[in-house]
């Protein structure tokens, strides 16, 4: 099994079948329309969306990224880090993951969209090479009925 080192005595690795009820409760901390366990079970069967977690010895989930693979473009689908576990490097210990997986792969360029507001991923993308391509306004559905823009961002990889 692959496996990367990550801070806080974690390390990362792909995700396993079983692991979407953990993924669907992060993904709702993190976003206001968090995926189901539902959805991340089709996801954890796809070959095209590999998931990778951030986890102790025992398999203890505190945040994970996806990505969805399409000959030479991957998009990152999400990234998360519980509110327990974030300022401690672990999206930045993902990002290096992911990184790394795709460097024997024919993945050449990664896209992504982000919440212009969100400023903490946007520093995590510019450090990662990230530059924003287009936007696309009226996006993100928000909690009070509005809507925000979404940045989309690229990569080249390698
Ligand atoms: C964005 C998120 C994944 C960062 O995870 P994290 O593990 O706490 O981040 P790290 O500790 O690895 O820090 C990575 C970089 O992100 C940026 N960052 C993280 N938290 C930040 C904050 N509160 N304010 C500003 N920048 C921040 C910094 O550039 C940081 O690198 P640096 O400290 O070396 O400057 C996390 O805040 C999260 O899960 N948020 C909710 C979900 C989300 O918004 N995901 C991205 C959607 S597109």
């Amino acid at each position: 099994m692959k496996i990367w080192m990550a801070p806080a005595g974690l390390h990362i690795e792909p995700a396993q079948a079983g692991d979407e009820k953990a993924l669907a409760q992060l993904h709702a901390e993190g976003f206001f329309r968090g995926w189901n366990a539902g959805d991340f079970q089709s996801y954890l069967r796809g070959a095209d969306t590999p998931i990778y977690v951030a986890c102790d010895a025992k398999h203890q989930i505190a945040g994970f990224s996806m990505l969805r693979i399409s000959g030479d473009e991957s998009e990152l689908m999400t990234i998360v880090v519980g509110k327990k576990h974030q300022k401690k490097g672990l999206s930045k210990a993902l990002m290096q993951a992911m990184f790394d997986d795709l460097l024997m792969s024919p993945v050449t360029k990664m896209f992504l969209e982000v919440d212009e507001d969100n400023q903490p991923a946007r520093k995590l993308y510019e450090r990662y090479g990230f530059s924003k391509i287009s936007e696309r306004r009226g996006y993100y559905p928000r909690p009070d009925g509005k809507t925000a823009t979404a940045l989309v961002m690229r990569a080249d990889l390698g």
